[in-house]
């Protein structure tokens, strides 16, 4: 909007405007402009309580309100334009200036006893407050979603690893739930993270506070926050808030990146323990026979911006000295790419659970035809009193031989079975099956079927 004045508050002290290069590399209105709600709220709860404290008279306040409305429902109604041609620093010049251009004189009373520093402060943790319950919701979404494909697979049978080998038979439901709690633990995290974003910061002025009688309990009440910032030096220079945000939402992301992994794994020919619906798979523009799973490896790629942008935010913040400086300007893109990401992280990592298929056959069939069982049968001597190291000992030469004959432990014959061992009986056979194996699980946060249920009921409950 070119009829805007982009007056800089600043400009009293200086006899020459600022070089063109200096507003280009200064402004931060292409990105904060997103703010101008929050901005425009901050505002008006501002000008009330400016009132309130008998700083301004009401009647110049609801002038100031009016005004504010006005900014809102001129942005809303055409963004692309209101900002198209806008030259002020930031949003909060940008709000203040169009105001004054609207209401005169009385909109230069706004400013009185603030500074865009806790202004800044302020906005953005009224934004992110928001951007939190959002991304907690879609969090919790994602979790009855894993809840639920556990309780559909609790005892679909399939192979568990580590170091990626063959280690023992698990249940699906049971890996489904391991990814539950992981983002049990992310939920807590942004909670806490969202109790210390949760303060309102405005009323600290640019580092020492404010001179006029600022009620901040009734500005803190007015915006919906439930503290008051302690200390104006800290309030005004304190971005922990979005430090820890993104550092949650790159473990967040890791923990996706590790199940993505796995996605990209089982649904290759050689594992074959997923189908993904088409809809959810692209092809290759060179090989016709490719189905390609994107969407596992697009979330499992986001997580280097997600580390990128914690790691851009702790630099930022080292060694910078008491108070506000003109580098905390930088943290608003992390935070903003951070949160626009991990939200359609976690939209599309629901729905592409909804759209996959597992292969119970193969997972069986692999479980069945390997040498899982082989702890099973150390533990079926041992509780003939054999002791474990022996046990272990007994059943890995088993394990060489059947490998030597090219056979597995369900091929062996009692009496093969009695030349490792005298204490080997007839319900060996039995205790080697897989289903067996993976009932006898049955301790609180095992993987038997049971206790997956027993699971499911304490995270519903
Ligand atoms: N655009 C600035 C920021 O995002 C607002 C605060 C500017 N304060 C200042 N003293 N220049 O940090």
């Amino acid at each position: 909007m070119s009829k805007l004045n982009d007056k800089k508050f600043w400009s009293g002290r200086f006899s020459k405007g600022s070089a063109e290069l200096l507003d280009r590399f200064n402004s931060s209105l292409s990105f904060d402009k997103r703010l101008y709600k929050e901005d425009i709220s901050c505002s008006i709860a501002y000008a009330k309580t400016l009132a309130h404290c008998k700083i301004i008279s009401n009647l110049e306040s609801e002038e100031i309100i009016r005004g504010l409305n006005k900014i809102f429902e001129e942005i809303q109604s055409d963004k692309e334009k209101w900002f198209e041609e806008n030259r002020n620093e930031d949003i909060h010049s940008a709000v203040e200036n169009r105001l004054i251009n609207i209401i005169g004189d009385v909109g230069k009373k706004l400013h009185t006893g603030r500074s865009r520093n806790d202004q800044v402060s302020c906005d953005i943790r009224y934004w992110l407050k928001e951007e939190l319950n959002q991304t907690r919701s879609l969090l919790e979404d994602l979790k009855s979603r894993l809840i639920t494909l556990a309780r559909e697979h609790f005892n679909t049978i399939m192979p568990g690893y580590t170091h990626l080998q063959q280690a023992q038979p698990i249940t699906l439901g049971h890996y489904f739930l391991s990814y539950e709690q992981k983002l049990s633990r992310d939920i807590q995290r942004f909670t806490e993270n969202l109790s210390r974003v949760d303060v309102l910061t405005l009323g600290s002025g640019a580092l020492a506070g404010s001179s006029y009688p600022i009620d901040r309990d009734y500005l803190a009440k007015a915006l919906g926050f439930s503290k008051v910032s302690e200390n104006s030096l800290d309030a005004v220079s304190d971005r922990d808030f979005i430090a820890e945000c993104l550092f949650n939402i790159s473990l967040l992301s890791i923990h996706l990146s590790q199940w993505a992994e796995e996605m990209i794994l089982w649904n290759t020919e050689e594992f074959q323990f997923i189908s993904i619906s088409d809809a959810y798979a692209t092809g290759s523009s060179m090989m016709p026979q490719k189905k390609n799973p994107d969407i596992p490896e697009l979330i499992r790629g986001k997580t280097g911006r997600f580390i990128g942008n914690l790691t851009a935010i702790l630099t930022l913040l080292k060694g910078i000295p008491l108070a506000y400086n003109k580098d905390l300007q930088e943290d608003k893109e992390l935070i903003f790419n951070s949160i626009d990401n991990i939200k359609i992280v976690l939209e599309i990592t629901n729905e592409f659970l909804q759209n996959i298929n597992f292969n119970k056959d193969k997972m069986y069939k692999v479980s069945e035809n390997s040498f899982m069982s082989a702890t099973d049968i150390a533990d079926y001597l041992t509780k003939k009193d054999v002791p474990f190291r022996i046990a272990h000992e007994v059943a890995g030469k088993i394990v060489a031989y059947c490998i030597e004959r090219n056979r597995t432990f369900k091929d062996l014959s009692m009496s093969e079975w009695n030349t490792f061992h005298k204490l080997f009986g007839d319900d060996i056979i039995d205790k080697i099956k897989i289903e067996f194996c993976v009932e006898s699980k049955n301790v609180y946060g095992g993987t038997a079927p049971q206790q997956v249920l027993n699971a499911i009921d304490r995270a519903t409950t």
